[in-house]
């Protein structure tokens, strides 16, 4: 059976399941936040190492300022209520991508990272005004700031991954077969799962099942 540490969830479909359902995209993303708490218990459940939730891309802020403000709330508010939670459940939270949001929201992430920084169960990348494209981009320029040989070891030095495996499974919900700039470098040997189901109907059987079924895979990573 396939090792499995490192889970990375696109998890996309909360708008139109708002829409759907009570006529607002941001109904959706409150929804979806259901989702993110059923995830991390199976995680945790299943002894997985880190998972990394894309959760606002570098592209996100194209979005109309008023649904951009509604997201940032819910997270400022989800990391409030639940910071003392993660942290009694031994979660070691993370952010990749820049933090460059409100002075209260930077402040908030800084001190929850903090805070969990020796956590050991389960690690969670909250990828957050992330860019795999920038990711990248910014590392070539340390290379060459620094004068350093541009080879797969160093680069990974500077990404924001460094410390973490690269992930096994991908998963993207919401019916769309597509990366939108998430971990490019980092999925070039993962197993990718396109789910149908819109995030905030995904829940931990849909989870289970992937994970069965990555375990029977057979990984050749270029071999036979
Ligand atoms: C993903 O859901 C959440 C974020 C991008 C923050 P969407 O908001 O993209 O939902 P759809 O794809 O429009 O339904
Ligand atoms: C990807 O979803 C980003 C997150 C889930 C945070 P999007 O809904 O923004 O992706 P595109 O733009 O439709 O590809
Ligand atoms: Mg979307």
């Amino acid at each position: 059976m396939n090792p499995l540490n490192h889970v990375a969830i696109i998890m996309d479909g909360n708008g139109r399941w708002g829409l759907k359902k009570k006529n607002s995209r941001n109904a959706g993303h409150r929804a979806g936040l259901h989702s993110v708490e059923k995830i991390i218990k199976e995680t945790i459940k299943q002894n997985i190492q880190y998972l990394t939730l894309f959760t606002f891309s570098t592209e996100n802020w194209k979005r109309p300022k008023k649904e951009i403000t509604y997201l940032l709330n819910l997270l400022e508010n989800f990391l409030v209520d639940k910071i003392e939670d993660l942290h009694e459940q031994n979660i070691k939270l993370n952010i990749i991508g820049v933090k460059n949001f409100s002075k209260k929201l930077n402040s908030i992430l800084n001190i929850s990272e903090k805070k969990t920084s020796k956590n050991t169960k389960l690690q969670i990348n909250l990828a957050l005004n992330y860019g795999s494209k920038f990711e990248l981009l910014n590392a070539f320029k340390n290379l060459n700031k620094n004068n350093e040989k541009i080879s797969e070891k160093n680069l990974k030095k500077y990404l924001q991954t460094k410390n973490i495996p690269d992930p096994e499974i991908l998963i993207r919900t919401g019916n769309t077969k597509r990366l939108s700039n998430f971990l490019l470098w980092q999925i070039a040997y993962t197993e990718i799962f396109f789910e149908k189901k819109l995030w905030p109907d995904f829940n931990e059987n849909d989870y289970i099942k992937i994970i069965k079924s990555f375990k029977k895979i057979k990984r050749n990573f270029g071999s036979i």
